[in-house]
Parts: C-alpha cells; structure tokens; sequence
C-alpha cells in the first residue's frame, strides 16, 4: 500500500480530507505547532502524530532531519498548510514526492496571506493550486489548479468555497500521483 505523510501547522481541514479519502494510507501527521488543531484531528483519526517545535532543536537541519528519521520512506509528502519553507535536508531526501496546496491560481497571490490578498485585490481572481515543493515559496511545478467563482462581499464564504475545492482538488491529484509513482522512486 502507498503510503502518505502530511505535514500542516494550522487548522488541518485539507489533512482531515486526506486522511479520510485515504484510510490507512496517511502513515503520519508532522505538525511544527503543538496546540494547532490538526493535532486533535489526528488522534481522533487515530494517525501517529509527530509534534515538535522547531525551537528544541539547533537549527532547521537538524529539525528536518528529526522530520527525516521518523518519516522515513513514504510515497508522498503532502503539505497542507504548513507553514514553513522547505530546507535542503527534506528537498534532497524526497525531491519531487512533495507537494502542497495553495489557495490561489499560483503564480498569483504566493504567500500567507493569499485569499485575503486576493479578495482585497477586486479581480476575482480566485482557485487553488497544488504544486511540487522547491525551496522557493509556492514556486515549483504546478500539478494541478482550479477556478473558484465567486462574485459576493463576504470573505468568509469565500474562504469556505475555497476550502471546499480543496479538498477535493487535493483527493484527486494525489490519487492520480499515487498511481503514477512506484515506492522504488522515492526511497532515499
Ligand atoms: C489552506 O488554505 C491551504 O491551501 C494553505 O493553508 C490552508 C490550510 O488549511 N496552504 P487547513 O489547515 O488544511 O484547514
């Protein structure tokens, strides 16, 4: 069986989504917040949850390389909110096997803070992306998009409506990769 980490620092609506549409695939939940409340949905799906601030470690390599070690060799990685750059250590053990999920039609509204910049911008210029990870913030190749329409003035119906395309978006895609890509390619 494929197997799936996730790593997410927030809420954990796209990692619940994951979790569920792939039961008994996401192996782990890698959280860098202890209190976010991704952790409570884990235990209550009953994923091991590795929980650590990178502050209890010396530096980024060696947090990553804690990361590294209790992951070990899974199929994909899945960012879902996760709110840190990739450092070298993690991009030179799973290189292209790591994707994320971005709530803007990338290369449009990159960072934090994407819905809200994009709503304030008054183009309805709105979707989700889901691209492969490289050390550049939301850069990397897309994989796959999709348009969120939405013409009303309220922020946060149309958080939810991006949210919704989501999870969905992020369901299909991994399945589509999962069935693309043999264990062997991503061993270290
Ligand atoms: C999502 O909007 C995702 O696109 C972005 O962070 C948010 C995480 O939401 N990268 P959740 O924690 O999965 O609910």
């Amino acid at each position: 069986m494929k197997r799936i980490a996730v790593l997410a620092s927030g809420s954990g609506s796209n990692f619940e989504a994951l979790a569920e549409a792939f039961p008994g695939q996401v192996s782990i939940l890698v959280c860098d917040r202890p209190g976010a409340m991704v952790v409570e949905r884990a235990s209550r799906l009953g994923i091991t949850v590795w929980v650590h601030s990178p502050r209890e470690f010396a530096d980024k390599q060696a947090y990553e390389e804690a990361i590294l070690k209790i992951v070990g060799t899974v199929d994909l990685i899945c960012l879902a909110g996760y709110m840190r750059l990739i450092g070298p250590t993690l991009q030179a053990a799973y290189g292209d096997r790591m994707i994320n999920i971005h709530p803007s039609l990338l290369p449009l509204y990159k960072g934090a803070h994407a819905i809200r910049d994009a709503f304030e911008d008054g183009r309805g210029q709105y979707g989700v992306t889901i691209h492969r990870v490289t050390p550049e913030l939301d850069g990397g190749e897309i994989l796959a998009q999709r348009r969120v329409v939405y013409d009303g003035r309220d922020i946060d119906a149309l958080e939810a409506k991006i949210h919704d395309v989501e999870h969905s978006l992020y369901i299909e895609t991994v399945k589509k990769l999962l069935h693309e890509t043999s264990t062997d390619q991503c061993k270290r």
